[in-house]
């Protein structure tokens, strides 16, 4: 039998479809409060889209750990053989939650795993690297890919003047104007922890960690004329992929490896090892299997599965810690912040960002929705004596430990023998991409530049490319100027 419709409090209702009034021509009767709670609760349908990556799909799925990297971590869910629930949101990072899926970004690859230590977060891109290094310029950097103020409209000068005016971006750019800025689907794409993170063994053993997450499907990206077919004809073309692909039971994989540096490395490497703008070469440091990632699952509800989901760098359990990554740092602030102003002060309580495979005894107590509550007879301040939960620094987190430089001061990364703004880029202009990626991507930078970038902020587009490598410098410049005659 169908169910009849109810109230939200399940009292039956007369009818889906007409008000009550005061006769057939009458008024509507304010005692229709089954009206009022069809429209106020539709005005309240929305919570605030997110300040960036607002625009996203994900899945659920299990990562399943066949390598054994114990002697790096003691974090349980990277043991071998376990296996633990997962869920993944994609995104791209500038365009609100309408744009079309298909625009030039990097595109967010935000993991949650369910363990039995708690909720932990790996909340990467499918780039190894970042435009800035340094937190008090995201919002800076975010605002310059967004709109302006004035027409609202996005603004390819204001992107090129941020991005020249802090050539630190050149190795990010350099990855978004080629291939990898614009993904065939997020099934064919690497997802990237990015930072460096600490991890720790049981003998209490630390090293610098990178995770990556290699595509099983393959790379595959869109040229800039399909990605912009694609946009117009099928804006949701990623979100669609991923659901589709998972409904026919074709289950996307990645495969999980990590690098590892020992603790003393880190010094001498002649890279800074937390400048989040350079790799680590995978000739100094190979990549080690740790397992299979797979997304199995699609969302019931995509607002409360995926809209609704918390990711937050913060998340971190026993035998994975923080770094001298200021980005990193900056970003374990930002996130719980975001979630408490966007869904609200009791969002971890939410199925799905609930840790439902750990015991969960805070004393964060009350605020506007709770509904998980700890026995009458729990105490709710600590130190107690009446068997509440205690803090044990045996089994807490790894917050990351490490030794610290001395005063107080703002300043850079200490440089390494091979830092330096443009090296890295250089090196995957000239060693990583063929002859057609260079191309490719000589024709992605003139579009993106002819289309609304002038003075003075073009001249300096054309040195930070020269700086990047000369020759992908000079045709860039000739393309342009040909494009402007
Ligand atoms: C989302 C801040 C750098 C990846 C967000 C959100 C904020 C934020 C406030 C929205 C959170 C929400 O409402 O749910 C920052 C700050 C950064 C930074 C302050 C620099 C200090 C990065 C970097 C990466 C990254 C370096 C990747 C390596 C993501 C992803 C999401 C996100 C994937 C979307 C998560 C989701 O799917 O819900 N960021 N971010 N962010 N950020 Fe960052």
């Amino acid at each position: 039998m169908t169910p009849y419709t109810t109230t939200n409090t399940g009292i039956p209702v007369a009818s889906d479809n007409e008000s009550l009034t005061a006769g057939a021509q009458g008024p509507i009767l304010l005692h229709d409060h089954y009206l009022i709670e069809k429209l106020a609760q539709f005005n309240r349908e929305r919570v605030p889209e997110r300040v960036v990556h607002a625009k996203g799909g994900g899945a659920f799925g299990e990562l399943v750990v066949t390598g054994d990297i114990s002697r790096y971590t003691k974090a349980k869910f990277l043991q071998p053989g376990a296996r633990t629930e997962t869920l993944a949101r994609f995104s791209t990072v500038a365009g609100e939650q309408g744009s079309p899926d298909t625009w030039r970004d990097p595109r967010g690859f935000a993991l949650k795993f369910y363990t039995e230590d708690g909720n932990h977060d790996l909340v990467g891109n499918n780039t190894p690297v970042f435009f800035i290094k340094d937190p008090i310029k995201f919002p800076d950097f975010i605002r310059s890919q967004k709109r302006l103020p004035g027409s609202g409209l996005r603004d390819h000068n204001m992107q090129w003047d941020f991005w020249t005016l802090r050539p630190e971006s050149a190795h990010q750019v350099t990855w978004l104007m080629g291939d990898r800025g614009i993904p065939a689907t997020w099934r064919h794409m690497d997802g990237f922890g990015s930072h460096t993170y600490q991890t720790v063994n049981e003998a209490g053993e630390r090293f610098w960690v990178k995770f990556h997450f290699k595509t099983d499907q393959g790379i595959e990206f869109l040229t800039q004329e399909q990605a912009d077919e694609l946009a117009g004809s099928d804006p949701d073309h990623h979100r669609k992929d991923l659901y589709d692909s998972i409904e026919r039971g074709e289950f996307p994989s990645w495969s999980l490896k990590i690098q590892v540096m020992p603790e003393a490395d880190a010094e001498g490497y002649r890279f800074n090892p937390f400048d989040l703008t350079k790799v680590w070469s995978q000739r100094d440091y190979p990549l080690i299997d740790v397992g299979t990632y797979t997304l199995n699952r699609n969302p019931q509800n995509f607002f409360t599965d995926i809209e609704l989901a918390s990711f937050e760098p913060s998340n971190v359990v026993p035998g994975i810690g923080f770094s001298p990554d200021k980005m990193l740092l900056g970003r374990v602030f930002s996130y719980a912040d975001a979630h408490r102003y966007r869904i609200g002060a009791n969002y971890s309580q939410l199925p799905v960002n609930y840790a439902k495979n750990a015991v969960v005894n805070t004393y964060s107590k009350e605020g506007p929705m709770r509904y998980r509550s700890t026995g009458p007879d729990v105490p709710v301040y600590a130190p107690n004596s009446f068997g509440g939960p205690h803090a044990d620094a045996a089994v807490a987190g790894d917050e990351g430990l490490w030794t610290f430089d001395g005063d107080a001061v703002r300043a850079g990364y200490i440089e390494h023998a091979e830092d330096g703004d443009f090296v890295q880029a250089g090196t995957l202009v000239r060693e990583v991409l063929d002859d057609a990626q260079r191309e490719r991507l000589v024709g992605n930078v003139v579009g993106h530049v002819l289309d609304g970038v002038r003075e003075p902020v073009l001249s300096r587009v054309f040195e930070y490319w020269k700086n990047v490598d000369p020759e992908i410098g000079k045709k860039i410049e000739e393309g342009v100027l040909a494009g402007r005659e």
